[in-house]
C-alpha cells in the first residue's frame, strides 16, 4: 500500500486569544482521492485548509502530506513544499488583477521549478499549458483570455483559479468553496472538469462546500462537525 498523501494525527490548533477551535485525533487522504468536506460557517474549514497548506501551524500534532511533517519544517521550507505539492483554489479566488489570464494561471510555476518542468514536459510552453488547462475547463474564447481577471464572470474567475491550482499537476488540490456563486446546473458541470483534470494530472482533491448536493459526487465525504472533537455538538449533527 502506498502511503497515504495526507495523513494528520492529534491536530490541535486555536487562534490567538480563542478556545480551541479543533482537535482532530486523525485524518487521511489517499493519492488519486477525491474529498468533499463539509461543515458549517465559522466550523473551522479553512483554518484546516490552511493547517493542510502549511500555512497555519498547529499548538501540537503532526501533520504528513508526501511523508513531510509540515510543522517541522522551516516557514521557507513550508513555502517552498507548498508552491511545489499544492494547488490552492482560494475561497475568494485571490487572482492578480495587473496580470492577463494566462499569466495569473502560470504563476504557480514562477515559484515552482518542480511545476514548471512538470507543465513543460507535455507542452511546448507554459502559456500553450495554461490555455489548455483553461480550454479543458471550458474556458477557450481568445478575447475572453485577453480580458483583465476582473472583467470575468465569477464563473469565469472560478475556471482560471482551477486552472492555476492545476498547472504543474500538483499532488494536492485543495479547493475552498469554489462554487458558492454558481447556480446548480454550473456548479456540476464545473466539478465534472475540475475532476476530469485532477484525473489528468494525478492530483487528489480536497473540495470543502456547504452544498451538500455535490457529495454524491466524490468518492467520500466527510463532516468536519464529526472529525472534529472541538466541535459544539450541535455541529456533528
Ligand atoms: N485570521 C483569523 N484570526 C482569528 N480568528 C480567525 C481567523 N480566521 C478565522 N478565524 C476564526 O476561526 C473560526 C473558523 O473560521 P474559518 O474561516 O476556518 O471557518 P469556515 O468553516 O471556513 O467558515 P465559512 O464556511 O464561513 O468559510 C471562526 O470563528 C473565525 O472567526
Ligand atoms: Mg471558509
Amino acid at each position: 500500500m502506498p502511503s497515504p498523501l495526507i495523513q494528520l494525527d492529534d491536530v490541535h490548533f486555536a487562534w490567538p486569544g480563542q478556545p480551541r477551535l479543533l482537535d482532530i485525533a486523525s485524518f487521511t487522504l489517499d493519492r488519486g482521492e477525491r474529498v468533499f468536506l463539509k461543515g458549517p460557517s465559522g466550523s473551522g474549514k479553512t483554518t484546516l485548509l490552511g493547517l493542510l497548506g502549511g500555512v497555519l501551524l498547529p499548538g501540537n500534532g503532526s501533520i504528513r502530506v508526501l511523508e513531510t511533517d509540515l510543522p517541522s519544517l522551516s516557514a521557507s521550507a513550508r513555502d517552498r513544499f507548498r508552491a511545489d505539492h499544492t494547488g490552492y483554489i482560494f475561497q475568494m479566488f485571490n487572482l492578480l488583477p495587473y496580470l492577463s489570464v494566462v499569466e495569473n494561471v502560470t504563476l504557480p510555476c514562477r515559484f515552482s521549478p518542480l511545476r514548471r518542468g512538470r507543465a513543460l514536459a507535455h507542452n511546448d510552453s507554459l502559456e500553450q499549458c495554461a490555455t489548455g488547462l483553461l480550454a479543458g475547463l471550458g474556458l477557450s474564447d481568445p478575447a475572453l483570455l485577453r480580458r483583465s481577471v476582473n472583467e470575468l464572470s465569477i464563473g469565469q474567475q472560478q475556471r482560471v483559479a482551477a486552472a492555476r491550482a492545476l498547472i504543474g499537476s500538483p499532488e494536492l488540490v485543495i479547493a475552498d468553496e469554489p462554487t458558492s456563486a454558481l447556480d446548480a446546473d454550473s456548479r456540476e458541470a464545473f466539478l465534472r472538469l475540475l475532476f476530469a483534470e485532477c484525473e489528468r494530472g494525478g492530483s487528489s482533491l480536497l473540495f470543502v462546500s456547504h452544498d451538500s448536493s455535490l457529495e454524491p459526487l466524490f468518492d467520500r465525504a466527510l463532516s468536519l462537525g464529526e472529525l472534529n472533537r472541538a466541535a459544539p455538538t450541535a455541529e456533528v449533527l
